[in-house]
């Protein structure tokens, strides 16, 4: 049987700063990255705050509309969301300059003793403007003007976010946490199942089909439920649950009424190219991650984990539900922490060599993965 192995990408793409600086500007000003949900910006004065290559990015709800602008006054510079997320006007907070939808500083303490400016001077002054859209129940920017729109950019992955929208109707968990690893390791960790009997060998691995079996059974390809789907530059994984991860699942959705995909029924992994995944298990918990760069050997994880409306909204919200909730966090919690830990020694290893790693056909979406990066650097 000839089988397919792949270079990956050389060690030095991981830490080498030139790369790096290449990528924010090729990939991820051209990119459109998430903001945030949309349930995040559903009021008036909501806002979410974002740094996407190297730009701080505030991204509010101004009765209804969804504008995003550079974080920066146009007074002295200061930024004017300091939070990651909240509900406030977006005024400045070191010399109260309020913005209006279109950037414009229209209310200026002692405008007209300090500087006299009447509408159009204003208007001159007006943020700079970036592009945000939203699909289903996400919310993305992009820093580079021009390109292809959200929904061309999205192409067959675009139908699966208005698929999983219900799903994310209940928010219980939202952090972030910073790796010590190159942005593109961080990525790669979620991308194959292989590892997961030796990472994940307590937490995550009892929850998947096989997933106690080393090596070959346990990768998201190829039999019957187990597939890899290739949605343009974005791909999706399916992995069918174990029946132990079937009936922990299925505790929750009955106890809570949980109203669960008909559509997601196995471990569901959608990576949209560069940063990000949404996961969702046994069609009842949704997660969605970014690794977001923030150096050539530093990543910021953000993270929501959601459920889906409850017909038994008391249940929903009694002690069993937060029992519920503080289980998914902290088993979350667990999984990513050993796939920090795993990423932060794969970081080192990259200093020690100059051979490529190589990818047998179990980590294919790591060589798509690459194929697109390839095309771009
Ligand atoms: S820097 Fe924003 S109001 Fe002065
Ligand atoms: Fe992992």
């Amino acid at each position: 049987m000839t089988v397919q192995i792949t270079q990956g990408l050389k060690p030095e793409a991981y830490y080498d700063q030139s790369v790096y600086d290449q990528e924010l500007q090729l990939i991820f000003a051209r990119t459109w990255q998430l903001a945030g949900l949309a349930s995040e910006l559903a009021k008036h004065n909501d806002f979410l705050t974002v740094q996407v290559a190297g730009k701080d990015i505030v991204v509010q709800n101004f009765d209804g509309k969804i504008k995003a602008f550079l974080n920066v006054c146009a007074h002295r510079h200061a930024r004017l969301h300091e939070k990651s997320c909240g509900n406030n006007p977006l005024r400045c907070p070191y010399h109260g300059w309020a913005y209006n939808s279109e950037g414009v500083p229209v209310g200026i303490p002692g405008n007209k003793p300090f500087f006299n400016f009447d509408r159009q001077e204003k208007a001159s002054l007006a943020l700079t403007s970036v592009d945000v859209a939203v699909r289903g129940p996400l919310v993305f920017v992009r820093v580079e003007k021009g390109g292809p729109s959200l929904d061309e950019w999205l192409g067959t992955c675009g139908p699966h976010l208005d698929e999983m929208a219900p799903l994310f109707a209940d928010l219980f968990d939202r952090d972030e946490a910073v790796w010590h690893a190159n942005w593109k390791v961080a990525v790669e960790s979620t991308l194959e199942g292989y590892h997961i009997p030796y990472v994940h060998k307590t937490s995550f691995s009892p929850m998947l089909e096989g997933g106690d079996e080393p090596a070959e059974q346990a990768d998201l390809v190829l039999d019957e439920d187990s597939r890899l789907i290739e949605l343009g530059h974005h791909s999706y994984g399916i992995a069918p649950l174990s029946d132990d991860g079937r009936a922990s699942i299925g505790r929750y959705v009955s106890r809570l009424g949980l109203q669960k995909s008909t559509h997601y029924k196995g471990y569901d992994h959608f990576f949209l190219f560069p940063n990000m995944t949404v996961l969702i298990s046994g069609g009842t918990v949704v997660g969605a991650q970014i690794y977001e760069p923030m150096g050539p050997e530093a990543t910021h994880l953000r993270f929501w984990m959601l459920l889906p409306p409850s017909t038994k909204p008391a249940q929903r919200a009694s002690a069993a539900g937060h029992a519920v909730e503080q289980k998914l966090t902290e088993f979350n919690d667990l999984v990513l922490e050993e796939d920090r830990i795993i990423s932060e020694s794969v970081q080192k290893g990259k200093h020690q060599t100059h051979r490529p790693a190589v990818l047998g056909t179990n980590e294919r979406r790591i060589a798509l993965f690459h194929n697109e990066w390839r095309k771009v650097i």
